[in-house]
């Protein structure tokens, strides 16, 4: 923000079930700072039965764009003007564009994923294999990217098997060239399919705070070093499952790059700028140095 609050400040913010946690305001915020734009970016937490007349309020009081997080990612959908094709066929969208009193729907989940990979890496995903535990609104995000640039095959790893299904049915419309078999997470098989695979990712919530212990891999299982062990989830930055796959010298990657990249993204949809390398590293330097907290 320039000099404080005015009459042109521009409103951006959160719109989420339970967003007493979220570090959208830091980094939003941080960026704002950063090119000195008039614009401020606040958290709203509402019900269900609150968010239609959430959405609708956004035209009304001009703000210029929300992020919405869980759980109304898939619900606010019908309260759009357009939804974008990606965020369509993902089923879920985290980024509300008002463009003169229409709203447009973005997933900037997937883009962040997929730039949180690559950006800055050797790391190619293009003919690669990936094991995905969970088939949740994350998951789906994530295996858009990865079929996106070409990912081989697919192996899903779900407690409830009729979410993978569903998710390997439409994806396969979408990406026929992109191999995706599904398997209970209690299926024996998974050692072998970690043996095998280039990425290992985390999607489920399994090992996030609170409950810190928790690991989505049983307990003997062996992970290969050769692999990128990838956890969505961001706090505890060091999971459970990543310290079992550091251990054995694999590469590991948190949902703090994720995070900031997805919230680059939906900045540069509601200003224009595209937040640059030195600001978009520090603020992932302050999440994993937990600067936020
Ligand atoms: P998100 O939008 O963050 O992905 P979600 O849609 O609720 O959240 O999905 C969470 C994923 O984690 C799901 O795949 C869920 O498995 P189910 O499809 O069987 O519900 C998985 N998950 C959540 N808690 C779990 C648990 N205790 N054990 C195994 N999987 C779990």
């Amino acid at each position: 923000m320039k000099k404080g609050i005015d009459g042109k400040t521009g409103i951006m913010g959160i719109i989420g079930g339970n967003i007493s946690k979220t570090l959208s305001p830091y980094l939003h915020n941080s960026l704002i700072k950063h090119y000195l734009l008039n614009d401020c970016y606040l958290p709203f937490q509402i019900t269900l039965k609150q968010l239609s007349l959430a959405v609708e309020g956004i035209r009304a009081l001009n703000i210029r764009g929300v992020n919405v997080t869980v759980p109304y990612k898939e619900k606010s959908m019908e309260f759009m003007d357009k939804v974008d094709d990606a965020a369509m066929r993902i089923g879920a969208i985290n980024t509300i564009v008002n463009n003169h009193e229409l709203l447009y729907g973005y997933n900037t989940d997937y883009t962040g994923f997929k730039r949180s990979l690559l950006e800055g890496t050797e790391t190619k995903i293009q003919g690669k294999n990936a094991v995905v535990l969970g088939a949740g609104g994350a998951a789906r995000a994530i295996l858009y990217a990865l079929c996106q640039e070409g990912i081989k095959e697919i192996l899903i790893f779900n407690r409830t098997l009729d979410k993978a299904e569903i998710i390997k049915r439409e994806y396969h419309s979408y990406f026929p060239e992109s191999l995706i078999q599904i398997f209970s997470l209690k299926d024996k098989c998974l050692q072998d399919k970690i043996a095998g695979t280039d990425f290992l990712i985390n999607t489920t919530p399994l090992g996030s705070y609170p409950d810190v212990d928790l690991n989505p891999l049983p307990e003997d299982i062996v992970i290969n070093q050769n692999l990128i062990a990838y956890d969505l989830i961001y706090y505890p930055t060091k999971t459970s499952f990543l310290r079992q796959a550091e251990k054995v010298g694999a590469i590991i990657k948190n949902g703090a790059e994720m995070l900031v990249y997805q919230a680059v993204e939906s900045f540069y949809l509601w200003t224009g700028i595209r937040p640059e390398k030195e600001i978009v590293q520090k603020l992932i330097h302050d999440l994993a140095n937990e600067n936020h907290f």
